[in-house]
């Protein structure tokens, strides 16, 4: 299959066929990884009857696909099963709240549990007698409030979920609350919403520690966390986050920074990334985010290739020292796939060179790379940043660039003659009070082929005026780039098509082509092995 598919991915997750959109209902139970996610079971293309299609992992890379865990059959959601999340309830109890599109598509909200706590695979699951327990409210449209969170526990012992909505133009985060998780009651006023952005989809809500990497339980309100909302516009596409203050008796949530839909809102990726989830994983206390990431070639490419669809590698988030933005590193469980190992160590990039990084399957690869900076004076000056849109910086042709400090950086899934390339690269630059890092993944050249979306895209974030060394990690799968800058400080996902640069004709480098040069004090490149992911028998184990 792999030989006729060269954008199917080796080491990320993806049903055996077809259509595939939001991570569900994440939870770790009994030693296992559950993971739902929306599916249409008959076509590479969203469809009238999406599906809660279940697989499980003991390493969240590894993955064996069970039979479909929810599917339309009552009135309540006989037209899809749409997305929703998982909440342990004390004594081990998972159980699933979900939205189903109802005889009248209507959105209503419906609870599930499992039919046997005993298997750890969770197989079957029932739904509640009393579905649906949750259907519109007067302040939201009838076919637009959906996507139930993790529930959390508040201090008066109450449970407290929030469902995504719209009003007229206005996006809304409609709170409710239950004393025993079947009885649900609508808060008066909405938790969050935000003019002219309409539908809200997918929101998640959870607490960070502010001293510590660890993750916690979504339930804990106390001072050493902070609260992070995140939300899902549907009209932007992206999945934008808000840091915040929860106060639990107030039922309110004060954001630190207003939406202002421009470049500034913080986002988890300034790639293709949408409709994420996060959970606890209390194995190893870390909360954990997925993310759906779609195509970027056409409908017609998709139902000829017969998929449609990836999640990113699970990452690891926490709350950055600084306290305005969240970290996010895949999961150190991919490290396992880590296979034969290229290092380049003290190499000096002269500004204009490039690099190969040979040795490796740079169509199936991860790449770490630690580059010394010189000094950060010698950056470009953008006198007024908040007048610069990173993303149209990033897509200026590099001829047109007078760079100083880079761009150097990566230049993944490339041609030997290097007319296919996907650039993801840093450029640095001082402001009248601040330096900024430009981190960009430019698609432009990624293919020959037409009828790409080839957007290219980009992100500034703040960098110490003493930063001596920045790091660039990339995880490339086929089709796939997930870029991660200075430890985790930004990401931007990728999908690129290429024609020439697929199996052992994708080459890897490193280049700068900046006036500076830069020094590559530590590279290092694996190939990656391909993750175990099938239907159960198909594979040893997961
Ligand atoms: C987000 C979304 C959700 C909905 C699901 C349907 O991508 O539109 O709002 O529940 O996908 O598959």
């Amino acid at each position: 299959v792999t030989d006729e598919q060269p954008y199917r991915t080796s080491y990320h997750f993806q049903p055996p066929q077809n259509w595939m959109n939001d991570p569900n209902a994440p939870m770790y139970y009994k030693g296992v990884y559950h993971f739902f996610y929306q599916h249409n079971p008959y076509a590479a293309t969203f469809g009238d009857k999406i599906i809660w299609a279940h697989s499980v992992s003991s390493d969240l890379i590894n993955w064996i696909h069970l039979n479909n865990a929810l599917e339309p059959s009552e009135p309540y959601d006989i037209n899809s099963c749409w997305s929703g999340s998982a909440t342990i309830l004390p004594g081990e109890k998972p159980v699933i709240l979900y939205t189903g599109i109802d005889h009248n598509k209507h959105q209503v909200q419906n609870l599930a549990t499992p039919k046997n706590l005993s298997d750890p695979f969770l197989r079957e699951w029932t739904k509640h007698p009393q579905n649906p327990l949750i259907t519109p409210p007067n302040e939201v449209e009838e076919d637009e409030f959906r996507d139930p969170t993790t529930a959390w526990h508040g201090k008066d012992g109450k449970w407290r979920v929030i469902i995504g909505a719209q009003k007229g133009d206005e996006g809304k985060v409609i709170l409710y609350q239950s004393e025993d998780f079947v009885n649900w009651t609508v808060s008066p006023k909405p938790f969050f919403a935000t003019d002219n952005t309409r539908v809200i989809e997918c929101p998640d809500f959870f607490p960070v520690y502010i001293n510590s990497t660890n993750g916690v339980d979504t339930s804990v309100e106390n001072s050493s966390v902070r609260h992070v909302l995140k939300i899902s516009y549907q009209s932007k596409q992206h999945d934008y986050y808000f840091l915040g203050k929860y106060v639990s008796d107030k039922e309110n949530f004060v954001p630190d920074e207003k939406f202002t839909g421009t470049s500034k809102d913080l986002r988890f990726d300034y790639g293709k990334f949408y409709a994420s989830k996060s959970f606890f994983d209390y194995a190893k206390n870390r909360r954990i985010l997925w993310g759906w990431v779609n195509e970027s070639d056409t409908t017609q490419d998709d139902i000829e290739k017969g998929w449609a669809g990836l999640q990113t590698i699970p990452r690891k988030v926490w709350l950055d020292k600084s306290g305005k933005r969240l970290m996010q590193w895949p999961i150190e469980e991919v490290e396992n796939l880590r296979g034969s190992k290229i290092s380049i160590t003290g190499k000096k990039l002269e500004g204009g060179s490039t690099l190969e990084v040979s040795g490796i399957t740079a169509s199936q690869a991860d790449v770490e790379v630690l580059f010394e900076l010189p000094d950060l004076e010698s950056g470009e000056l953008l006198e007024d940043p908040s007048e610069v849109d990173p993303q149209l910086l990033c897509s200026k042709p590099y001829a047109s660039r007078n760079g100083q400090i880079g761009p150097f950086g990566l230049l993944a899934l490339a041609s030997k003659d290097l007319t296919e390339q996907t650039a993801v690269f840093f450029q640095i630059y001082k402001t009248p009070n601040r330096h900024l890092c430009l981190m960009c993944s430019d698609h432009s050249r990624s293919s020959l082929r037409q009828d790409l979306d080839k957007t290219t895209y980009g992100t500034f974030f703040d960098i110490d005026p003493n930063l001596k060394e920045i790091s660039l990690r990339s995880l490339i799968d086929k089709s796939i780039i997930e870029s991660f800058g200075d430890g985790g400080r930004a990401s931007i996902t990728s999908r690129v098509y290429p024609l020439l640069a697929i199996k052992r004709d994708a080459h890897l480098y490193v280049f700068n082509n900046g006036s500076q040069s830069v020094i590559i004090s530590k590279l290092n490149a694996w190939s990656m092995k391909q993750a175990e992911i099938g239907l159960e028998g198909s594979i040893r184990c997961a």
